[in-house]
């Protein structure tokens, strides 16, 4: 069995960090998120890896994770010219993938549940496509499944106005070689992607056997800056030890979970976690409060921070408000002007998001 990753796209919905690197590469408590997604995969016993790419952002994926040495994987990358749909990535993919059954991974995707579960039941049924489905509050958002009793799937819907039911679509997805001839049968939807709802439809119209599993862990896209974050708060805390390996003073406290890497300096600090705190970063005369993640070479001073991500090299100094929720991009800098008249001065990229209190 092979795996897919989806790592192209436009990212739209995480601007303005996406305009200038990878939205898969965006770290949830210091490790890029599609990293996630390669481990898992590598867990359930899958050693081939395609990625899929863009143009755009490709190279730094690309450069970042490697050849699959570092995982224990053979990873191949595969460029995708357009974002034109999760459908057609497959397609481009169809070189790669030969007529190997596959599991399809969306990168910004983060699921809690192993995999081997499903490769299992995807293997022992012999199916020709096996969906991951979690139940949502608000299922007019996704691309909604209609199941039997015995878990095969009738009907997919993308984005319904009224539900069938309230189990959407999870990025994760396993075919087998019969979804390239689904792919060839359909055309570009309305917003002009090849969809790959509709190509499990079409699996599903040509008597193919789909059958589905509901989760019952977590399940986190973390498109968007509310589920970066939650995502962040759930990793933290489930993956954070006690490790303190950089400088702290004796004027520092540290409480519960902490990670802090080599060459950070801790100075009149207190840190509640869980937090990670990445490698050569200087803190001082700060709070750090639960569900922070602090990337390499970051400084702050004077700062309070909690429930947020701040990217590396990024420079947060003389805020006197706390800083919650939030998401710092790389070398962003956020600072107290030293000059009169007090007042706020902004260079604030596009798409930028910012409240006042
Ligand atoms: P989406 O999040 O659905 O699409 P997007 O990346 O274009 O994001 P946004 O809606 O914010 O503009 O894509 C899910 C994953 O699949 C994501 O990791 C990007 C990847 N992808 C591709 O690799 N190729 C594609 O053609 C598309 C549409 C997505």
């Amino acid at each position: 069995m092979k795996a897919l990753i989806l790592s192209g796209g436009k990212g739209t919905r995480l601007r303005p960090l996406t305009y200038t690197g990878a939205k898969q590469l965006v770290p949830v408590a210091n490790k890029p998120i599609l990293w996630y997604g390669i481990e898992g995969i590598i867990a359930a016993g899958i050693t081939e890896i395609g990625i899929i790419i863009s143009p755009e952002t490709g190279e730094e994926v690309k450069n970042l994770t490697g050849n699959g040495d570092y995982f224990g994987a053979k990873i191949t990358y595969i460029l995708q010219e357009q974002p034109a749909g999760l459908a057609h990535a497959v397609k481009v993919a169809q070189p790669f993938l030969g007529d190997s059954p596959f599991i399809m991974y969306l990168g910004d995707n983060l699921i809690e549940s192993q995999l081997n579960q499903f490769v299992e039941r995807f293997k022992q049924q012999q199916l020709d496509g096996l969906i991951l489905l979690r139940s949502v509050p608000n299922p007019t958002a996704f691309g909604v499944a209609v199941v039997d009793d015995q878990g095969r799937v009738l009907q997919l819907v993308e984005k319904p106005k009224v539900p069938p039911s309230n189990l959407a679509l999870v990025g994760v997805y396993f075919f087998d070689k019969t979804i390239h001839e689904a792919i060839s049968q359909i055309q570009p939807s309305a917003r002009g992607e090849l969809e790959i709802t509709d190509a499990i439809q079409q699996l599903i119209n040509n008597q193919k056997k789909v059958e589905a599993c509901t989760l019952e862990g977590w399940w986190l896209d973390t498109g968007k800056k509310d589920d970066l974050l939650s995502a962040n708060q759930i990793i933290l805390d489930s993956c954070i030890i006690y490790d303190v390996q950089g400088e702290v003073d004796e004027n520092s406290h540290i409480l519960g979970r902490v990670k802090v890497g080599k060459g950070t300096k801790l100075v009149n600090c207190s840190v509640r976690g869980p937090v990670i705190i990445g490698e050569n970063c200087y803190l001082e005369n700060c709070f750090i409060g639960p569900y922070s993640s602090v990337a390499n070479k970051v400084t702050l001073i004077d700062a309070e921070i909690e429930h947020s991500v701040i990217l590396s090299e990024a420079k947060i100094i003389g805020i006197n408000q706390r800083i919650v929720d939030t998401v710092i991009g790389r070398r962003a800098t956020l600072s107290t002007a030293p000059q009169r008249p007090k007042a706020l001065r902004f260079m604030i990229g596009d798409d930028s998001q910012i409240e006042l209190a």
